[in-house]
């Protein structure tokens, strides 16, 4: 708290900080909401997904964009992360006020700090195993999802949890959208990009039990 103090104390800065904060975050959610619809072609089979991996590397989009989208997660984490409250004296008092005020939008923040701690953790081994086991295959990704497969369904549904509510809750605070038509498109978006996950995730789960 007081280093967050000593930090934030010029409001300008603040306002950086939450700029940085929602242009880094609608990024992630854009490229996560993409990288499952990459990931989903394998639902049109082995050679869709090999083929669309192979033009990524070939037009050095996966070389460039992988950089920058680490880039892009770090300046998340410290943005957003500053606002996670790290000591468990200030966690005991924000969980039981949020049990007193008991507000929607209060348990989607907490929850919010939640998801995002735990995808900086699942999202880098995640990030670390694609990378190093390069380049991007159908059958390799098989591998890992077949072996793992609990993993990704983890941080499946986290990352679409903080995807979706972020931003929700960013779209809301800058006053872009209003609220129940935002409400609507993100769940529907949300539950699309779900589906289209777990069918993936099926089915690379039973080819990479076949081969
Ligand atoms: C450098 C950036 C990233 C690359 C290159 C990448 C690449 C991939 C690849 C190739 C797969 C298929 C499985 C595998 O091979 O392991 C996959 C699956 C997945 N990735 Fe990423 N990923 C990246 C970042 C992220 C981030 C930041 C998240 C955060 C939530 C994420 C969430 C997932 C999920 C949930 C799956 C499983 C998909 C499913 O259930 O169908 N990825 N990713």
């Amino acid at each position: 708290m007081q280093a967050h103090k000593l930090v934030t104390r010029n409001p300008r800065a603040e306002l950086y900080y939450d700029l940085v904060e929602l242009l880094t975050g609608v990024m992630l959610v854009g490229f996560l909401w993409t990288h499952m619809i990459f990931v989903a072609t394998i639902l049109l089979g082995i050679d869709v997904f090999d083929a669309l991996s192979r033009a990524l590397d070939d037009y050095y989009l996966s070389y460039t964009g992988i950089p920058i989208i680490i880039l892009v997660f770090i300046m998340h984490v410290l943005t957003a992360g500053r606002r996670i409250p790290t000591r468990y004296q200030e966690q005991k008092v924000i969980w039981r006020h949020a049990k007193m005020l008991g507000g929607t939008d209060t348990w989607i923040w907490v929850f919010q700090v939640i998801t995002g701690a735990a995808i900086f953790a699942l999202a880098s081994i995640h990030m670390w195993t694609v990378i190093t086991g390069w380049p991007i295959r159908a059958v390799t990704s098989a591998d890992r999802m077949h072996a793992f497969w609990w993993f990704y369904l983890v941080l499946l549904l986290l990352g679409e949890y903080h995807a979706g509510f972020g931003i929700y809750r960013q779209f809301v605070k800058w006053g872009w959208f209003p609220r129940k038509p935002l409400g609507y498109v993100t769940k529907m978006i949300t539950a699309i990009i779900l589906t289209l996950g777990l069918a993936a995730l099926w089915v690379m789960y039973k080819l990479g039990g076949a081969v």
